[in-house]
């Protein structure tokens, strides 16, 4: 709605390509569907997915995305969820129990922050993203 979840997830991306590991952000605004599900399923082993919180739920596109994720039934993933909030923050523990259903090894327990990221929010975000990294990492060697 404001961009706070995008700049999450432009740290996490840098802190991924800290660690020589290649990203693709992908943003629902400006990506077709069907593109971002061809890289989901086509990434080593990884799904990332950030939604801001609306109406006590995830963004009604991501929930769109999530749905045909899972129905193409990923194998072999690490997953992990972030997004900004304002008061209650349902989307992240939403988007875990969802990586859950789907089978994806949940690699952390997700990412919150309320309203716009500060300073200390995006190193947080910067530090998941290398977390990601070295979990993809290990689990490739
Ligand atoms: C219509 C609307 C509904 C919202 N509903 C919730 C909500 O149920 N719970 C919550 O924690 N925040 C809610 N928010 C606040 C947003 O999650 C918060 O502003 C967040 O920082 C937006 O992130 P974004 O800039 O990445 O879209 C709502 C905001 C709007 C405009």
């Amino acid at each position: 709605m404001w961009d706070s979840t995008t700049k999450m997830a432009k740290l996490i991306t840098n802190g991924i390509e800290s660690k020589d590991v290649n990203v693709r952000l992908m943003n629902t605004r400006k990506c077709h569907r069907s593109d971002i599900i061809t890289q989901v399923m086509e990434a080593g082993a990884i799904v990332v997915v950030g939604s801001p919180t609306l109406n006590n739920n995830i963004f009604p596109v991501i929930y769109d995305i999530m749905t045909y994720i899972k129905g193409l039934r990923p194998k072999n993933k690490i997953a992990a969820a972030f997004g900004s909030y304002g008061w209650s923050g349902e989307a992240v523990k939403i988007l875990n129990k969802k990586f859950l259903e789907m089978k994806l090894d949940v690699i952390d327990d997700g990412l919150r922050v309320q309203y716009v990221p500060n300073e200390n929010d995006l190193n947080k975000c910067f530090d998941l993203g290398v977390k990601i990294a070295e979990t993809l990492k290990e689990k490739l060697l």
